[in-house]
């Protein structure tokens, strides 16, 4: 098959593309394109991002949303930051350049599935505001919706589910999100939900609806 250089694909300077761009390497011209894998299954594929602190309900919320669409008839796949802290990213940690990875691995992951034809949901705390613009970047316009799921820490430390907020205010788990280690708030994120005021079925119904308009 015809081998494509890189830039001429995708438009773009080797400084754009970045150091990471592996030299030598070429895309490979195929055929059966995102737009054609989605129009067999009907999809309309995106990335759902939720982004919140720990013990937020971001993965809650998310598996709601999951099965409704799910029900649907929609293909879908959710990217869960503590599972995929068992496989993918099991080598990372909770310092700020391991969260920075971890986040762009999980983006890159969620491209795919787009390409693939699924609705993809990620639920990663996801504290810093550059990756989860980077995470936007990789995708279409429209294609990105970040889902703020705005649960006060005073909140998600009293719900505390896996009794890490109380270790780490022992000390015991260090770089914890809003405890010692920064959550940097989105200024524009598509949805905001506020889980002070709604149960988590209404949180994901009020992710649906948006859904729903954008689709129409
Ligand atoms: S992220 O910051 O890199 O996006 P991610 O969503 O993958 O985080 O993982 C967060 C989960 O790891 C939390 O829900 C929690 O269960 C667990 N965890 C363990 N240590 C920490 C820590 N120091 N900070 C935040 N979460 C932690």
């Amino acid at each position: 098959m015809m081998q494509v250089p890189i830039d001429d694909i995708m438009g773009l300077n080797a400084t754009q593309l970045g150091p990471q761009r592996p030299p030598d390497v070429h895309w490979q011209a195929l055929e059966v394109t995102a737009r054609s894998r989605a129009a067999l299954s009907g999809n309309q594929p995106c990335v759902l991002w939720f982004t919140g602190l720990s013990g937020a309900g971001k993965s809650t919320i998310a598996n709601l949303v999951e099965k409704q669409l799910h029900a649907a008839g929609r293909p879908t796949y959710l990217l869960d930051g503590d599972d995929l802290r068992h496989g993918l990213n099991s080598d990372l940690g909770f310092s700020h350049a391991d969260r920075s990875e971890n986040i762009r691995r999980v983006a890159e992951v969620a491209k795919l599935m787009v390409d693939a034809g699924l609705i993809v949901l990620v639920s990663l705390i996801s504290p810093f505001r550059a990756e989860r613009r980077r995470a936007r970047e990789l995708l279409a316009p429209g294609q990105f919706i970040e889902i703020f799921v705005d649960t006060p820490l005073a909140l998600a430390e009293e719900r505390d589910p896996k009794g890490l907020y109380k270790r780490a205010r022992r000390g015991e788990l260090k770089n914890f999100t809003a405890i010692d280690s920064p959550y940097e708030r989105p200024e524009n994120p598509e949805i905001v939900v506020d889980t002070t005021q709604c149960h988590a079925s209404a949180s994901a119904l009020q992710v649906l609806s948006v859904l729903r308009r954008v689709w129409v």
